[in-house]
């Protein structure tokens, strides 16, 4: 059985990880566009715009990759076995539900039920704990040079 993900799990990935760097980035304009005294200007609307449209996206993506997580796992590395395996399966599955949580309660904030906004934000905040952990497990994992980025990367041969 291959230790790697599917060339399809791995742009999902990376693709999930722009489109998040987007959500954040465009965020700030959403309040400005809904300020009575400031007259908004196009870029604030087309950032608003990008922001619900990407972070539905988000939404879709997140249901396919846990789809393709159930129908394929990759093979259990030797070094991760035993706690850090669970912590990090923790954290993947944590990931999975406030990335599908927000992209649910921002869509409901926008069309439905404005003040799930709060809701939103706070879940923001739990998303970014939880990427802050994933971060920095990838970055020891780079430091000591094991199989694991390996996994995510393409082009390169299965530990
Ligand atoms: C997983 C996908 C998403 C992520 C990561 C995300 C991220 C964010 C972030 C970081 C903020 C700013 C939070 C703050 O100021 O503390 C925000 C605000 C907001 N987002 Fe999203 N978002 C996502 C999906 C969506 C969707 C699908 C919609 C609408 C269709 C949406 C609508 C909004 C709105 C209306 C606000 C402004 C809330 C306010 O300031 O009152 N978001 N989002
Ligand atoms: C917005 C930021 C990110 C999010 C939301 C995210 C999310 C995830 C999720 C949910 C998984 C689990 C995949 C699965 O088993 O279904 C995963 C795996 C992985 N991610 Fe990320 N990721 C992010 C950023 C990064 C970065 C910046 C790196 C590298 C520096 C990275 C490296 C990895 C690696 C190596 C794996 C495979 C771990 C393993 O084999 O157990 N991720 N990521």
């Amino acid at each position: 059985m291959t230790r790697k993900y599917s060339n399809l799990q791995i742009a999902l990935h990376w693709a999930v990880v722009l489109l998040i760097v987007a959500q954040w980035w465009t965020a700030d304009a959403i309040p400005r566009t809904h300020n009575p005294f400031l007259r908004p200007t196009m870029a604030d609307l087309l950032q608003h715009k990008f922001h619900n449209y990407s972070g539905m996206t988000i939404g879709v993506l997140i249901a396919l990759r846990v789809a393709l997580r159930f129908l394929r796992k990759p093979g259990r590395l030797q070094i991760t076995k035993g706690w850090r395996e669970r912590a990090a399966e923790c954290v993947h599955w944590g990931l999975y539900a406030t990335l599908a949580a927000q992209a649910f309660t921002g869509f409901v904030a926008s069309y439905m039920w404005a003040p799930a906004a709060g809701i939103h934000k706070a879940i923001w905040l739990v998303t970014m704990t939880l990427i802050s952990i994933h971060v920095s497990a990838a970055i020891w994992h780079i430091a000591r040079r094991d199989a694991v980025l390996a996994r995510m990367l393409p082009c390169k041969r299965a530990p």
